[in-house]
C-alpha cells in the first residue's frame, strides 16, 4: 500500500516536473520573443505617447529626429539594444556617454527623459527605456518624411554599461570600406545592410572635427562642396561647428546617395561607399538607391528591424528602469549605505 502510494506519488512528481519544465520552456520561449503588440494591454497608450512627444520635439528642432535615430544605433551596437547608452556616470559607475564616439556628440537624452516620465505617469514600471529608443527612432524617421515600419517590442533594460565596447564597437568616420564592412559584419550585417543603414546620414549634422581632414586633404571630393564646407570648418578651431550630413538634412529621403554620386559625402566613411570610378563593391548599390528611393526605404526599414533585435534582454532578464539614466535601486542602495554608515557610527560611539 505504502509502496503503491509512494510510486504513484513519485509518478505524480515526475509528471509534474515534466509538465512544469515544459511550462517553463514555453514561458521562456514566449518571453524570449519580441512582439509588436507587447504593450497593447499593459500600456495601450505607450506608442501614441512616444509618437506625440517625438513629433513635438522634432517640430521644435528638426535635428532632434536625427539625434534620436542615432541614439538607438549607438545603443544597439554596444552589447545590444538594452538602453545602456542612457545610463549616467556616477562616482561608482562608468557609463557609455564619455566613450569617444558619444562624447560631446550624442544628444536627445532630455527628450527620452520627457517620454519616460510621461509613460511612468500613465503606466508605471511598464515601458522599457530600450523600447522607447527603438520607437522614438522609428517615429523620428517618419516625422522627417521616411517610411514607417513595425517596431518589435519587449526589450528590457540593462543593469550595466560598457565604455570599452562603446569605444571599439561603434564605427569611426575615418574607417575605410573594408573596415566598415568588417565592423558591420561583426554585428551580423552584410554589405548591403551596411549601405542601407548608412543612409541614416540623410538626416542630421556632424561636427567639423569629424570631417576636417576630408575637406582639406582628400581628392575624391567635389571641390565646390569642399570649399563651401571649409568656410564653417577652419583648419584650426571650430571643432564643434556643425554641417549637414547631406543636402537635405531635415528630410529623410535618398539625397544622401545622390550626394555620394557627386562626391559630396561629408564624412570620409560616407564617401567610402562610392568611388566614382566604378571600382567600389558598393558603387552600384549607391547608384541604385539614388535613383530608387523606395528600394532604399524598404532595405532601411528591414535593416532597422534587424538592428533592433541585436542581443535584446527579454523575459526576466534585465529590468524596466523607472529612470532611464539610473539602474533601479541605485538611489535606494545609496540610502542603504547611508543607513549602514549611520548604524556603524552609532555602534562605534
Ligand atoms: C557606417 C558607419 C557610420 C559612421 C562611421 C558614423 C559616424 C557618424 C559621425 C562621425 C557622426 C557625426 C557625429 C558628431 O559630429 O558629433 C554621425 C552622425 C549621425 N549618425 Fe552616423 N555613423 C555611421 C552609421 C550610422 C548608422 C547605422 C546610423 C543609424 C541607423 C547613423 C545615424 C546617424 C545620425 C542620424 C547622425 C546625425 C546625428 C545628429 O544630427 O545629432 N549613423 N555618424
Ligand atoms: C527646442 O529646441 C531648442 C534648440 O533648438 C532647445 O534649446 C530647447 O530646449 C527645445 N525646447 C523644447 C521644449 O524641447
Ligand atoms: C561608492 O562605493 C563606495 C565603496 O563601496 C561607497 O563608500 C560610496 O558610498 C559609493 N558611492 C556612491 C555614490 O554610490
Ligand atoms: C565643444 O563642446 C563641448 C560641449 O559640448 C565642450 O566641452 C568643448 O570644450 C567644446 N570644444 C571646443 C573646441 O570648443
Ligand atoms: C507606424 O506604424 C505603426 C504600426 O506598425 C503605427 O502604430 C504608427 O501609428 C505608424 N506611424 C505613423 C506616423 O503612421
Ligand atoms: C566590457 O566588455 C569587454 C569585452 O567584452 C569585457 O572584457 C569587459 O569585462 C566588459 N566590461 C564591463 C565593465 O562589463
Ligand atoms: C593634411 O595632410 C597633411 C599632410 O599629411 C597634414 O600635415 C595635415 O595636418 C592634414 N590636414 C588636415 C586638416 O587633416
Ligand atoms: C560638384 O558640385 C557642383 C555644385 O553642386 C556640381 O555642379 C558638379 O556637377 C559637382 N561635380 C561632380 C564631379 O559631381
Ligand atoms: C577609384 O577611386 C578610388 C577612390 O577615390 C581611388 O582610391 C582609386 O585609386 C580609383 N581607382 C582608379 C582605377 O581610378
Ligand atoms: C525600385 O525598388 C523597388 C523595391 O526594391 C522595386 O520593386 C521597383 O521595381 C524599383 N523601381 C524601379 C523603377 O526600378
Ligand atoms: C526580429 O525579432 C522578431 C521577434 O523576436 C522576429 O519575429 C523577426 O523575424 C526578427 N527580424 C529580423 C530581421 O531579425
Amino acid at each position: 500500500m505504502s509502496s503503491f502510494l509512494s510510486s504513484s506519488r513519485s509518478k505524480f512528481f515526475i509528471n509534474f516536473k515534466l509538465h512544469f519544465s515544459l511550462f517553463l520552456v514555453l514561458i521562456g520561449a514566449a518571453s524570449a520573443q519580441l512582439t509588436p503588440n507587447f504593450y497593447s494591454t499593459s500600456c495601450p497608450n505607450a506608442l501614441s505617447t512616444i509618437q506625440s512627444a517625438v513629433q513635438s520635439a522634432v517640430r521644435n528642432e528638426s535635428r532632434m529626429g536625427a539625434s534620436l535615430l542615432r541614439l538607438h544605433f549607438h545603443d544597439c551596437f554596444v552589447n545590444g539594444c538594452d538602453g545602456s547608452i542612457l545610463l549616467d556616470d556616477t562616482a561608482n559607475f562608468t557609463g557609455e556617454k564619455t566613450a569617444v564616439p558619444n562624447l560631446n556628440s550624442v544628444r536627445g537624452f532630455e527628450v527620452i527623459d520627457t517620454i519616460k516620465s510621461q509613460l511612468e505617469n500613465v503606466c508605471a514600471g511598464v515601458v522599457s527605456c530600450a523600447d522607447i529608443l527603438a520607437v522614438a527612432a522609428r517615429d523620428s524617421v517618419v516625422a522627417l518624411g521616411g517610411q514607417n515600419y513595425t517596431v518589435q517590442l519587449g526589450r528590457r533594460d540593462s543593469r550595466t554599461a560598457n565604455i570599452s565596447l562603446a569605444n571599439s564597437n561603434l564605427p569611426a568616420p575615418t574607417l575605410n570600406l573594408n573596415q566598415l564592412i568588417s565592423l558591420f559584419s561583426n554585428h551580423g550585417f552584410n554589405t548591403q545592410e551596411l549601405v542601407a543603414l548608412s543612409g541614416a546620414h540623410t538626416i542630421g549634422q556632424a561636427r567639423c572635427t569629424t570631417f576636417r581632414s576630408r575637406i582639406y586633404n582628400e581628392t575624391n571630393i567635389n571641390s565646390t562642396f569642399a570649399s563651401s564646407m571649409q568656410s564653417n570648418c577652419p583648419r584650426t578651431g571650430g571643432d564643434n561647428n556643425t554641417s549637414p550630413l547631406d543636402t537635405t538634412p531635415t528630410s529623410f529621403d535618398n539625397a544622401y546617395f545622390t550626394d555620394l554620386l557627386s562626391l559630396k559625402g561629408l564624412l570620409h566613411s560616407d564617401q567610402q561607399l562610392f568611388t566614382g570610378n566604378g571600382t567600389g563593391s558598393t558603387d552600384s548599390q549607391v547608384s541604385s538607391y539614388s535613383s530608387n528611393s523606395s528600394a532604399f526605404f524598404t532595405d532601411f526599414s528591414n535593416a532597422m528591424i534587424k538592428m533592433g533585435n541585436l542581443s535584446v534582454l527579454t523575459g526576466t532578464n534585465g529590468e524596466v528602469r523607472t529612470n532611464c539614466r539610473k539602474i533601479n535601486g541605485a538611489s535606494l542602495n545609496l540610502i542603504d549605505n547611508k543607513i549602514v554608515d549611520l548604524i556603524t557610527t552609532l555602534l562605534d560611539m
